[in-house]
């Protein structure tokens, strides 16, 4: 939502809620998650689930083993359980936390030792016995990705991933999925040999947002979008994932990954393949995947001239000085890794010809706020140009806030009262907390009911990840080729100078945010 515009009109929140789809239960089953003693189970799959248990969307005979190197029997449930008082929306009084902390279970195992996967196999068994949980897995790799293929074909050798009679086994995998395409196609290659693909499930959690989901939703589900969302009527499009916070203690992940391995190459491609899609023929996995993939295959390959990348010095970020990037810890003061990254890219088919898409994201900007924001064509007349303040015909714009301060904003022009015909940008507002409440929602709750249900529509498949690292690869290599002068921008900036060179060169400005 633009800052510039002046005036603000807000969409009625006596939104109509659309009446609840029926309930969808999952069987019976155990979440195997390894790598367990990770930040990302405690911060947001237990609370996760948990919410899904306060929601009644868990099965009754429902377990949850926590599997890691450290012998964490002891401690594993109740640290859990901390993590689901912390995650929010519920306080130590519920009666439904007990019964289900009761359910963490935990065992210690290297992830390359086939005794322990053997005990693993027996010990889930026993559980199936004691819980009802009928040998149906899910399990959940949260470890580092040299481990994923690893642990996949040791759960192969030790039996642990056939479907068996009416028993079904899934297995989600945190990204990143692959570092480049070579690495993304021999790990599809490795996994595939023990799972098919519809037991694989590449989580990308930008899907489990509300916001992202409602992007098919505001363009399938309204009859008024979809006609002017064309090169027609569309000048451009702009995506950002621009975040504040910096790498957070992350060093050693964030040297080898930089800003397009992390953000760019996965979450914003997953949300441009929802802007540009076609209108699938259902909302089923195969059909969903099918447009998205055809979008991601019609890119140009990209230019190295249609890049930029850059990398934060020290700064000020709300106010607070902040360090660069080549003093972090763990972090190499030559380091060549780009905390920022935005490029133009277009998409050769018959609805996008022409129309060019900018995407950026980066780490220590000024503000956190991942945005899509569609810019219109200009009216073919410009009977009021003599009429606005500065003389310029402003676009209609549609922005697309996908976080923070979740809506959609339609900006427009309107006459401002009084006895001369002065036009002046508005902006109608549709507020995500204001129509249904504030959520505690953390974008995993949506994808651990779904791969439970069996349902990819929201996971990435194997040749979407491909196509994606297709158009990336090259750049990050042309990129290895030329050093650069970094740090290139200040903490808290938006980004290079170059960033906007990208749009300025063809008249056109980022969108303000
Ligand atoms: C993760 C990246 O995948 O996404 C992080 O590894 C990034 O570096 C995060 O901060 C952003 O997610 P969100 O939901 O906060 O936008």
């Amino acid at each position: 939502m633009p800052a510039s515009t002046k005036e603000e009109v807000n969409v009625s929140p006596n939104v109509a809620v659309a009446p609840p789809q029926p309930e969808r239960v999952p069987d019976p089953c155990q979440v195997v998650i390894f790598g367990a003693s990770g930040d990302l189970t405690k911060r947001k799959l237990l609370p996760a689930l948990y919410h899904l248990q306060q929601s009644n969307l868990l099965p009754q005979d429902f377990a949850v083993v926590g599997v890691a190197r450290r012998d964490l029997s002891a401690t594993f449930a109740p640290d859990m359980q901390d993590g689901i008082l912390k995650g929010g929306g519920v306080d130590n009084n519920d009666p439904k936390l007990k019964p289900f902390v009761d359910r963490i279970k935990y065992f210690a195992t290297n992830f390359d030792d086939d005794a322990g996967f053997e005990k693993l196999k027996s010990y889930l068994a026993d559980l199936d016995k004691e819980l009802g949980t009928r040998g149906n897995r899910l399990f959940y790799l949260a470890v580092a990705p040299e481990f994923f293929a690893d642990i996949i074909q040791r759960l192969g050798k030790h039996g642990m991933t056939q479907n068996t009679g009416d028993s079904w086994v899934r297995v989600i995998i945190e990204k990143p999925f692959g570092t480049d395409l070579d690495s993304a196609r021999k790990l599809n290659a490795d996994i595939q040999s023990v799972l098919g693909e519809n037991q694989i499930f590449r989580i990308d959690h930008y899907l489990g947002k509300e916001t992202v989901q409602n992007i098919l939703v505001f363009r399938f589900g309204n009859g008024i979008f979809e006609p002017i969302w064309n090169r027609n009527y569309i000048d451009h499009v702009e995506i950002t994932a621009a975040e504040s916070i910096g790498i957070e203690g992350r060093g050693p992940f964030y040297e080898a990954a930089g800003a397009t391995r992390d953000v760019l190459q996965n979450h914003v491609m997953e949300v441009l393949s929802f802007v540009a899609m076609e209108p699938p023929d259902s909302f089923a996995a195969d059909a969903v995947r099918a447009e998205k993939l055809k979008v991601w295959r019609a890119i140009e390959p990209i230019p190295v001239e249609n890049t930029s990348r850059g990398q934060y010095g020290p700064g000020q970020v709300d106010g607070q000085d902040v360090i660069g990037y080549r003093q972090e810890d763990r972090v190499n003061p030559e380091s060549q890794t780009e905390t920022f990254a935005a490029l133009r890219l277009e998409i050769e088919n018959w609805r996008w010809a022409g129309v060019p898409f900018y995407l950026r994201a980066g780490k220590r900007l000024a503000k956190r706020v991942t945005e899509v924001t569609i810019v219109f064509k200009n009216p073919p007349l410009h009977l009021f140009k003599g009429n606005t303040s500065d003389d310029k015909v402003e676009p209609n714009v549609i922005s697309m806030r996908i976080q923070p301060d979740e809506g959609i904003a339609l900006r427009f022009g309107a006459k401002v009262p009084g006895p001369t015909t002065n036009v002046r940008q508005v902006n109608m507002n549709f507020s995500y907390a204001q129509a249904f409440g504030k959520s505690s929602a953390n974008g995993y709750e949506r994808l651990l009911l779904d791969a439970m249900l069996g349902d990819g529509t929201l996971f990435a498949e194997g040749e979407g990840v491909e196509a994606t690292w297709a158009l990336f690869t090259p750049i990050l290599e042309a990129w290895k080729k030329q050093g650069m002068n970094f740090p290139n921008y200040a903490a808290g900036s938006w980004g290079p100078q170059a960033s906007c060179d990208l749009l300025e060169r063809e008249g056109r400005q980022w969108s303000s945010l």
